[in-house]
């Protein structure tokens, strides 16, 4: 029985193997969101999309239970918040290793190859907060894998923002670590090139469009249609390759020339922003695909890019710290719907395969009572309050229901805050102002969606989950009160 089962899958892997070139294009799986699809409809729906390599930001047991036995290439993630603890004991780092990458690929057969620790750990925004414990976290887990017998199969990596290097001439050619940081990296970069462990890499020319009201938009993309940069021989047509050049440089500077590098995240929001939609994104999307998919690389790196897409489903839960954009990053509705068409090469129909049997709300909304008045002293506080716990970042300039009124406005807050708590009839209630509809709002591009059933990982209580539904219908019972 147990010969059979390894059997058929070796013969799986040795089809997958077979049926696409190695390499392949990754994605990356979040599961902050309200309604998580279940780990196994998500499962597959990467295979019905052939895609092959995952990268995950923890690594939560039931996900990586039902990626067991798929083949699919498995990078797992330590949080920051846990680097402090894994720098502070070679015992803590051991534990997460047996417990959330041995016991996977002995007992489980998850195809576990990465192990990121960190995310973006040395980002701005968090004031040098992981600067000290980043790589003995790294030293540790490498020791812990060595110990394990895994360091041949399993590669350490730390996902890095690319603002942890910089250019002081504007061109790829200039580029080095960030002086503030510098012996920091190099630290964490000679570690990487001892183990033959890959620098892995987030890059995003949305960002700098956002954050810079001059940035040339065509060279976000790759249609060749920016003015082109010239480094030397180089000619640069799109910012990902000069961006990555950077990189290229700053390594090859600092001796490591030779470093594989990984695109941990790459690309497009569809919504919260005027340049994050769906057109954008598909352009995006479909560029780096087409761009990377001739194996032509970079000019300072030619051969093949091993990317990983940010990312596959949208999360609704992410903080909207960074933008309005953060909860609309998935080639994927939240409900495994796809946003556009885009091919990525691995499957015969050339176009994204949407999740199967998803289950369903029922076809039903919450919308601002007709005969509500507009002034009512109770619609202020009532939509802050439902997009405070709702979702309201596809509201606003240029997003997709940014030309809604003044009425739809208030009807999408209190619909997104009724599907976010499973249509409960008190969900709707708004001091009187909401009522539950059977006729869809949706107008244009602007979708009012009802919700996916809500998953529960297990049997056993989820505390987290049952916490977070507790204090909504807390917060729900004093809303009817007032
Ligand atoms: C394994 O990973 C999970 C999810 O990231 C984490 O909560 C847990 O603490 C880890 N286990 C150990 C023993 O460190
Ligand atoms: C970083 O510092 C700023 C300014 O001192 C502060 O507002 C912010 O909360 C800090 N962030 C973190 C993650 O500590
Ligand atoms: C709708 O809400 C958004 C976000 O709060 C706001 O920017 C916009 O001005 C509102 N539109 C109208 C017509 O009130």
């Amino acid at each position: 029985m147990a010969w059979s089962m390894n059997l058929a899958v070796g013969l799986m892997f040795y089809l997958l193997s077979v049926a696409f070139p190695v390499g392949g294009i990754g994605a990356n799986w979040g599961t902050q969101a309200t309604h998580p699809l279940p780990p196994l409809t998500v499962v597959n729906m990467l295979r019905n999309n052939g895609i092959q390599k995952v990268k995950l930001f923890d690594a939560e047991y039931g996900t990586l239970r039902a990626l067991s036995g798929s083949g699919i290439e498995v990078m797992v993630g330590i949080p920051n918040d846990m680097l402090a603890t894994l720098a502070g004991s070679t015992k803590s780092a051991e534990k997460w290793v047996s417990r959330n990458v041995s016991a996977h690929i002995s007992a489980n057969n998850v195809n576990i190859r990465y192990v990121a620790v960190g995310n973006e750990p040395f980002l701005q925004t968090y004031n040098g907060s992981f600067l000290r414990t980043t790589y003995p976290a790294l030293r540790n887990v490498q020791a812990a894998l060595i110990k394990a017998g895994l360091s041949n199969l399993v590669k350490v990596t730390v996902p890095l923002n690319a603002d942890v290097y910089a250019t002081s001439n504007g061109l790829p050619s200039g580029g080095d670590f960030r002086a503030d940081i510098h012996d920091y990296m190099i630290q964490i970069v000679n570690f990487l090139s001892y183990y033959g462990a890959p620098f892995t890499v987030n890059i995003y020319p949305f960002i700098s469009l956002y954050t810079d009201a001059n940035f040339p938009v065509e060279y976000a993309f790759f249609d060749g249609n920016a003015s082109p940069l010239t480094d030397g021989s180089a000619t640069y047509y799109n910012m990902f390759d000069a961006n990555y050049d950077t990189l290229v440089w700053a390594l090859q500077k600092n001796g490591y020339g030779n470093l594989p590098i990984i695109v941990g995240e790459i690309g497009w929001p569809t919504d919260g922003d005027r340049n994050a939609n769906s057109v954008y994104a598909q352009r995006f999307n479909q560029g780096f695909m087409s761009h990377i998919s001739a194996g032509k690389g970079t000019p300072m790196r030619p051969g093949p890019v091993d990317a990983y897409l940010f990312s596959l489903i949208d999360e609704d839960a992410k903080s909207i710290t960074p933008g309005n954009f953060e909860r609309h990053w998935g080639i994927f509705y939240l409900d495994g719907t796809p946003k556009y068409s885009l091919n990525l090469g691995t499957t015969n129909s050339g176009t994204l395969v949407p999740a199967q049997g998803v289950k369903y709300l029922a076809r039903q909304w919450c919308i601002f009572k007709p005969s509500a008045k507009l002034n009512d002293l109770q619609v202020a506080p009532s939509v802050s309050y439902a997009c405070a716990n709702g979702d309201c970042t596809s509201l606003g300039y240029g997003t997709s229901c940014g030309s809604l009124d003044v009425g739809g406005n208030i009807s999408y807050a209190f619909n997104s805050y009724y599907q976010i708590n499973n249509q409960l009839d008190e969900a709707c209630k708004f001091s009187g102002l909401g009522v539950v509809t059977k006729v869809d709002p949706s107008v244009g591009t602007c979708k009012f969606s009802t919700m996916i059933q809500p998953y529960y990982s297990d049997a056993r209580l989820d505390l987290g989950k049952a916490s977070r539904l507790l204090a909504s219908l807390t917060v729900v019972a004093l809303l009817m009160i007032l």
